[in-house]
C-alpha cells in the first residue's frame, strides 16, 4: 500500500451557532471524520446537503483547526510545527475548486492575470510564457483565445477549467473539488468530470471530491465515504459501495438515485410507508457511532452500540 497523502483521523467540528433570539445552538458538523487519500487518487464524499462535506473540504484546506482528531499531509499533523514556509508550501499543496467558479476569479482581472502570480510564486519568472500557455493547453483551453479574456466572457465550463489551471499554476497535489460541476450545463460536465480524471492519471494529482452527485462519485472516484450528518457511515471502493451499499442509511441515499425525478422520501412510489422507514433509518444513522466494521478489504460499515444488530 502506498503511504496516504492526506488522512483525517477521528476529525470532528463543533460549531456555535449564536442566534439573535435565544439560546445557543451547538452543530456537530463533524463527527470522527477518518479517511485517507493517496496521491494521484480521489475519494468522492457524498450525502444530502448538511451532512457535513463542505465543512469536511475546509477542515481540509485548514480553513479552521478541528475541535478534536488530526488531519495529516505526507504524515505531517497540518497543526503541529509550523513555519511560514511549511504553511506556505502546504496552502499551495492543497487547493479549492468551489462550485460557482465565479466566487474564486476576479471579475476585473485577465485569465492571464489569474495564472500568472500562481506561476511566478510557484516557479520563479523563467519561461513564464510557455507556461502560462501550457497550463492552459493542460485544461484544455486554447492561450490564443482564452489569456486576454476576463471571467465573464467565458462560459461556466471554461471558467471552472482556469480554475483548475490555478491550481496546476502553483504544483497542486490535493485538489478539494467541492461540487465542481453542479452549476455547469449538464451537457458540459462530463468534460470536466474528464478533466479531472487525467489530472489523476497523468499528473498524479489527488483529489477530494465532494458531491451529490452519486453518478459521479464513481466516475471520478476510486473510493467513497457516504456523510450523514457530520459521520461517516460507509466508504470503501466506490464500485462497492456505489452497487452494493451496506449501511442502511448508505441504501437509504442510493436507492434515491436510479430515478431522478423520484424523490428521496417517495423511491418506491409507496409514499408512507417508505417515508417512515427512511425516518427510522435516518434516526438511528444520526447515533454516535462506535465503530466500523471491515465488510470485505477496505469496505467500512459503520455501527452504533445503539443499534440492536
Ligand atoms: N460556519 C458555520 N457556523 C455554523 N454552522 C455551520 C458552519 N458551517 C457549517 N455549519 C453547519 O454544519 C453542518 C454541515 O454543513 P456543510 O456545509 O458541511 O454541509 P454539506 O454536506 O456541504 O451540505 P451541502 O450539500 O448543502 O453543501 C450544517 O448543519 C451547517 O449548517
Ligand atoms: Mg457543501
Amino acid at each position: 500500500m502506498t503511504a496516504p497523502l492526506l488522512s483525517l483521523e477521528g476529525v470532528s467540528k463543533t460549531f456555535h451557532v449564536r442566534p439573535v433570539l435565544g439560546a445557543v445552538r451547538r452543530v456537530d458538523a463533524l463527527r470522527n471524520v477518518t479517511f485517507s487519500i493517496e496521491p494521484g487518487k480521489a475519494l468522492a464524499l457524498v450525502g444530502e446537503s448538511g451532512s457535513g462535506k463542505s465543512t469536511c473540504g475546509r477542515a481540509v484546506i485548514r480553513h479552521f483547526e478541528p475541535s478534536a482528531g488530526t488531519v495529516r499531509f505526507r504524515g505531517e499533523n497540518i497543526f503541529e510545527n509550523r513555519t511560514r514556509s511549511g504553511d506556505r508550501a502546504y496552502l499551495r499543496a492543497v487547493q479549492m475548486v468551489f462550485q460557482d467558479p465565479f466566487s474564486s476569479l476576479n471579475p476585473t482581472h485577465t485569465i492571464r492575470h489569474h495564472l500568472e502570480r500562481p506561476l511566478r510564486l510557484h516557479g520563479g519568472t523563467a519561461d513564464l510564457e510557455a507556461r502560462l500557455r501550457q497550463t492552459l493547453a493542460d485544461v484544455e483551453l486554447d492561450p490564443d483565445t482564452t489569456l486576454e479574456k476576463f471571467p465573464h466572457q467565458l462560459s461556466g465550463g471554461q471558467r471552472q477549467r482556469v480554475s483548475f489551471a490555478r491550481a496546476l499554476a502553483v504544483g497542486a497535489e490535493l485538489i478539494v473539488a467541492d461540487e465542481p460541476t453542479s452549476m455547469l450545463d449538464v451537457s458540459i460536465r462530463k468534460s470536466v468530470l474528464d478533466l479531472m480524471r487525467r489530472l489523476k492519471e497523468e499528473r498524479n494529482i489527488a483529489f477530494l471530491y465532494i458531491t451529490h452527485d452519486i453518478a459521479t462519485a464513481h466516475y471520478i472516484a476510486e473510493e467513497t465515504a457516504v456523510m450523514y450528518a457530520g459521520q461517516v457511515m460507509e466508504r470503501g471502493p466506490s464500485d462497492a459501495v456505489i452497487r452494493n451499499p451496506r449501511h442502511p442509511y448508505s441504501r437509504l441515499l442510493i436507492s434515491a438515485v436510479p430515478d431522478p425525478a423520484k424523490r428521496f422520501d417517495d423511491a418506491d412510489g409507496d409514499g408512507l410507508a417508505f417515508t417512515r422507514q427512511a425516518e427510522a433509518v435516518r434516526a438511528s444513522a444520526a447515533r454516535p457511532i462506535s465503530g466500523y466494521r471491515e465488510v470485505a478489504p477496505d469496505h467500512f460499515v459503520a455501527y452504533s452500540d445503539a443499534d440492536h444488530d
